[in-house]
């Protein structure tokens, strides 16, 4: 079967950072609203911790995927322990868009088997103190298309040139 589209949706500052201690800080609410409308009716995968840190609202019009290395039993999610194990589920999700929303073990993991094709990545303008950074150099030969620019952020759509 071939492998699926899988196009990653993240926010990061000028050093990729992407989250303090659980939180994001920054608070964009238009930026809030394109991640939400990008993603509302989709498959999206995240790590355990990127989990905790989002409502459960959100999962009401989305199909969440959730990696852990713990049997964790979370209702209405699909828990993989690895991505042999989220492969195994890709018949389920063959006519799905599918989104790996982070954090950034996550996005790195799916990085480094190449299986993203695409990026959608919100560039905050502004620096920030973290905990969590994104290695925004797994990105640096995508191909890059701006999508929205304001004062505040500049969102790109990035093309990987070696998707499988
Ligand atoms: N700015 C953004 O766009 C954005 C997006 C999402 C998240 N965030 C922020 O990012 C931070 C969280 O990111 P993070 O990188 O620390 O954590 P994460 O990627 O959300 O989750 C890490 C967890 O995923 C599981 N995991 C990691 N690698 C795995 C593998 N190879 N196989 C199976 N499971 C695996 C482990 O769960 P277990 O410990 O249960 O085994 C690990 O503790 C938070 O601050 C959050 O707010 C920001």
């Amino acid at each position: 079967m071939p492998l699926p589209s899988i196009t990653g949706i993240m926010a990061a500052d000028p050093r990729g950072m992407i989250g303090k201690g659980g939180e994001i800080p920054w608070h964009y609410p238009e930026e809030l609203a394109h991640f939400r409308e990008k993603t509302r009716g989709h498959v999206v995968v995240m790590g355990r911790k990127t989990f905790e840190t989002v409502p459960m609202l959100f999962f009401q019009e989305r199909t969440p995927v959730v990696f852990s290395r713990h049997a964790l039993d979370i209702p209405v999610c699909t828990v993989v322990s690895s991505i042999e194990g989220f492969l195994a589920h890709q018949e389920e999700w063959q006519d799905r868009k599918i989104f790996v929303v982070g954090g950034a073990d996550i996005a790195h993991l799916f990085l480094k088997h190449n299986l993203l094709t695409d990026f959608i990545l919100t560039k905050i303008h502004k620096s920030y103190e973290g905990t969590a950074y994104l290695k925004l150099e797994y990105l640096d030969a995508w191909e890059e298309t701006i999508l929205v620019t304001t004062g505040n952020y500049t969102i790109v759509h990035l093309k990987n040139p070696h998707a499988g």
